[in-house]
């Protein structure tokens, strides 16, 4: 056996002293707890990522404010703010990035077809991620004890808009157009299977992407159909040039049906105000801020940080924060491996709702707005 020398350690009241001071300085040190906001803050949707990063910001700022003890240590919160760039690749970049990072939570992603890829990084690496914008069925499918949703789905998107096209409006034909993306199509496959339950014809199914800006060629092909009604599957960078484009080849009284991509405050701007913005009924997954309790009152406080860049989601990334430190609360501690157990259970008073989960991830309590344009003001109709 090999001969091991004895090890030393010389203590001095001096080294005694370096070490105890040490010790107390680091007590005094806030822990730095890392919490990611991922979604595309660049390209045609960068306002609505930058919204929903806004809520995220709002909420650490609120809770450092209140300086949180989690675990017995003072908490400081950061925001790790991420681009994906609506890419799904990017955004898988993005999820392993912020898994070597070792956040303790993400909000996001914001797409669909971003966060369904992003979700099993996370899955795999045991960080939670809350989507308050992603809305296909699928995201929450696999069941992973890391995927939240903190708004309704496009099953109850889709078919409250098929509904309310044919029982309010009495609509018959309709043309379908999607982006191809997991969101639109998805959406576009639930509201035409709700709409020909409903007795309506389905008189055009047509496709385009999330990146087109011109689509007088769909439109012309849809116009020889006569629908009374158009449903677009798609984000408001594609719907806004398509109202612009409805009008401009006499289509400007047809009816304009499309989800929450497409339901934001800047639609009007990017249909450069055209009049068909008068004719769109969009569905967004949740309550809207002005009829949430105490959301006028979050939305001055919103507006004074952000002025003029509220969209849709950012009450919902703002309680996803919320959800998120409060499951850290409950677990006494900020590690994702021992609080995510109690993220399961949350029962939380938001902004936005009073928060549980599914087994799955989902809301137990979803909500749809359905909004019209009033002078090109979104406004919701209940
Ligand atoms: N709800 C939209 C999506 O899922 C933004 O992509």
């Amino acid at each position: 056996m090999a001969y091991l020398p004895p090890v030393r350690f010389a203590l001095t009241a001096a080294s005694i002293g370096a070490l105890l001071a040490m010790a107390s300085a680091h007590a005094q040190d806030a822990q730095v707890v890392k919490i990611a906001h991922a979604g595309p803050t660049s390209g045609g949707i960068a306002h609505i990522g930058k919204d929903t990063e806004n809520g995220v910001r709002m909420a650490i700022d609120e809770l450092n404010a209140q300086g949180l003890t989690i675990g017995g240590k003072k908490i400081k919160f950061e925001l790790v703010a991420e681009d994906d760039a609506g890419d799904p690749k990017q955004a898988t970049a993005v999820a392993q990035k912020l898994c070597d990072m070792k956040v303790a939570g993400v909000v996001g992603h914001l797409q669909s077809g971003t966060t369904i890829p992003a979700s099993s990084i996370y899955h795999n690496c045991g960080v939670p991620h809350i989507t308050t914008a992603a809305t296909n069925p699928d995201v929450t499918k696999p069941g992973y004890k890391t995927t939240y949703r903190l708004i309704a789905n496009d099953n109850a998107l889709g078919a409250a808009l098929a509904i309310y096209a044919a029982d309010a409006l009495k609509l018959k034909n309709v043309a379908v157009i999607d982006d191809r993306t997991a969101y639109g199509q998805g959406l576009a496959d639930v509201f035409k299977e709700t709409a020909k339950k409903k007795g309506m014809n389905v008189v055009a199914s047509e496709f385009t992407t999330d990146k087109a800006t011109d689509f007088m060629a769909i439109l012309t092909n849809i116009r020889g159909k006569k629908p009374d009604a158009i449903f677009y599957g798609g984000l408001d960078s594609q719907s806004g040039p398509m109202l612009r484009q409805l009008d401009q080849l006499g289509l400007g009284n047809v009816k304009f049906f499309s989800g929450d991509g497409s339901c934001t405050e800047k639609l009007s701007e990017l249909a450069s105000k055209s009049p068909a913005v008068g004719n769109v009924t969009c569905a967004t997954g949740g309550i809207a801020v002005e009829k949430m309790a105490g959301g006028q009152d979050w939305k001055k406080r919103y507006d004074a940080k952000f002025p003029g860049q509220f969209q849709i989601y950012s009450p919902y990334s703002y309680d996803a924060t919320m959800v998120l430190v409060d499951a850290m609360k409950r677990a006494n501690s900020v590690d994702p491996k021992v609080y995510v157990p109690q993220l399961a259970k949350t029962n939380y008073k938001g902004v936005t709702a009073q928060i549980q989960f599914t087994n799955k991830g989902e809301l137990t309590k979803p909500a749809v707005t359905l909004s019209v344009y009033k002078n090109g003001v979104r406004t919701p109709l209940n």
